[in-house]
């Protein structure tokens, strides 16, 4: 697809079928939502999808991919304050219905808390349609290299590339975590579509890698290959070296 604009209007389109199919059965549509830049324009498509199209949201449970830890929800960089801004604070979700990992947990209660998350998940029927980015060292979620196919949600350490591509949102490598609470590779395989995007020519590498290279803990987004629906909306840039 030669353009990030249409490649996001595509899955956004997907996401809004899928939500008024379930919509039109009385089932509820569970979405699992990723941060960065990449989904943004796809966010922006949902919100339009739910001014001018009447698009509702009422049936939808969300699950975000992961968050920074420690982090206060309110803070500039929290993936709370990000989907809220980009998503739901203009839609009609049901605010009970969201759920994104907490920043603000007691350390020795983050396992029980992790647990937590993928039986959600699960009690939910499973994710839908798993939304992803991929990050430039081959990390989806904030599984950084070295995370294997079974992981589940837990406590991560952020691989060093990944908190110099933060640095731009905290202002300083100081500022940046070191640790992130992340659905683990396993926890997103079991979503039954997943749907990776990638923009611009600084992801070209790892997007090829990802799709073409052998299946390999040193890039967790490999492991997509063994998923039987999953989709990579790519630009031009993203696709040049497939
Ligand atoms: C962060 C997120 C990832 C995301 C990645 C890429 O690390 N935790 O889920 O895929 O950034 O970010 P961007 O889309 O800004 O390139």
């Amino acid at each position: 697809m030669a353009d990030a604009g249409e490649a996001s209007k595509r899955v956004a389109r997907e996401i809004g079928s899928l939500i008024r199919h379930r919509a039109a059965e009385h089932r509820n549509c569970v979405l699992g939502l990723a941060t960065g830049s990449t989904p943004i324009r796809v966010y922006r498509e949902l919100v339009r999808m739910h001014r001018e199209e009447g698009l509702s949201f009422h049936n939808v449970v969300t699950f975000n991919l992961d968050e920074y830890f420690p982090i206060k929800p309110d803070a500039a960089q929290s993936y709370v304050r990000f989907m809220n801004e980009h998503l739901f604070d203009h839609i009609d979700i049901v605010r009970a219905n969201v759920h994104i990992p907490k920043g603000t947990i007691e350390l020795e209660a983050v396992p029980g808390y992790c647990r937590d998350y993928d039986e959600l998940i699960a009690s939910t029927g499973g994710i839908d349609l798993q939304l992803l980015g991929i990050g430039r060292t081959g990390h989806i979620g904030f599984n950084e290299p070295g995370a294997t196919k079974d992981t589940r949600t837990r406590l991560v350490k952020l691989d060093n590339l990944t908190r110099l591509d933060a640095v731009k949102d905290f202002g300083g490598m100081e500022h940046v975590p070191l640790l992130a609470i992340t659905m683990g590779v396993d926890s997103i395989l079991q979503s039954r579509r997943i749907r990776l995007l990638a923009f611009g020519e600084h992801k070209a590498d790892i997007v090829q890698r990802a799709i073409e290279g052998r299946m390999t803990s040193t890039i967790p987004a490999s492991f997509l290959q063994t998923h039987r629906d999953v989709q990579y909306l790519l630009d031009d840039a993203a696709a040049e070296c497939l």
